[in-house]
């Protein structure tokens, strides 16, 4: 683990509070949440970001790895420290799904679209994802989440692991240009900082209809897998839950957690 000159010192707020704050950045980790974890047991406060140009261990959702080549793209751990019951981290993902997908509107313009629960994608491919990961005291009080982002930024097409070439995009391979790293996270950690805000104020709603306005599945008909559970059906929207409503011949199903795949699309 090395720490070196700061690329994304102008982008910190240094306002105590807001998100992005202070940014511990790091040219080399295991995975950015392990390191944010040990912050937040610290006593690390809210809105620090932990953010590395390359990760030996990057870890997505349902216990996948997450490709993490040096210097192309952002990889970072935000330790938020909302006053929310445990059973309300993950509608906080869909928040930030959100405020990447706003920060990725301003470099890729028209082609963002959000796949419940975590996947931002550009052009129908999966650019970024989020993760959220609580931690607890010793009496199971959710203590701060570790809200896990990567988004693939500058990752040319010949540098995609054979496996996620027909899956997955970068704003260069998606547009054409190359992004201005410092610049995007300082749009993120202001995206962020706005929708999280919002939340905590006036509740989920208002973030949920912009969620609702760039999500990819609405109208489309779905498998979600959940473990050994299997459920199909045509998306009609989230609710103020953050759950996935799924209409299945007029009965509508609530879906908490799973893998969704779109018919005739790569999920
Ligand atoms: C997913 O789509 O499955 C979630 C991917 C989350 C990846 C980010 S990169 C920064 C942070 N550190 C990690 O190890 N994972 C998250």
């Amino acid at each position: 683990m090395n720490q070196n000159a700061n690329p994304y010192a102008a982008a910190q707020t240094g306002r105590p509070g807001t998100i992005g704050c202070r940014v511990h950045y790091f040219t080399e980790v295991a995975s950015t949440q392990d390191l944010a974890r040990e912050l937040a047991r610290g006593g690390a406060g809210h809105g620090e970001v932990v953010v590395a140009e390359r990760q030996t261990a990057g870890r997505g959702r349902l216990g996948r790895s997450w490709h993490s080549p040096a210097g192309v793209n952002f990889y970072g751990t935000f330790i938020l420290r909302p006053a929310i019951p445990l059973a309300q981290v993950a509608t906080l993902s869909l928040v930030a799904g959100v405020a990447v997908a706003q920060a990725l509107e301003t470099v890729a313009p028209r082609i963002v679209s959000l796949k419940w629960p975590n996947d931002v994608w550009l052009n129908g491919r999966k650019a970024a994802g989020l993760i959220a990961e609580a931690v607890t005291d010793s009496n199971h009080r959710l203590t701060a989440v570790l809200l896990g982002i990567g988004i693939n930024l500058n990752l040319a097409a010949e540098d995609l692991p054979p496996d996620l070439s027909d899956k997955a995009t970068s704003v260069l391979i998606a547009t054409g240009n190359l992004c201005d790293r410092a610049a995007f996270a300082d749009s993120l950690f202001a995206n962020l900082d706005a929708r999280y805000s919002e939340t905590i104020a006036h509740g989920f709603d208002p973030v949920r209809e912009i969620w609702l306005k760039y999500s990819a599945l609405t109208g489309r008909r779905v498998t979600v897998v959940d473990g050994p559970k299997r459920i199909g059906g045509v998306v009609t929207g989230i609710d103020r839950e953050g759950a996935l409503l799924l209409d299945d011949n007029g009965v509508t199903n609530r879906i908490l957690a799973g893998d969704v795949s779109i018919e005739g699309a790569y999920d």
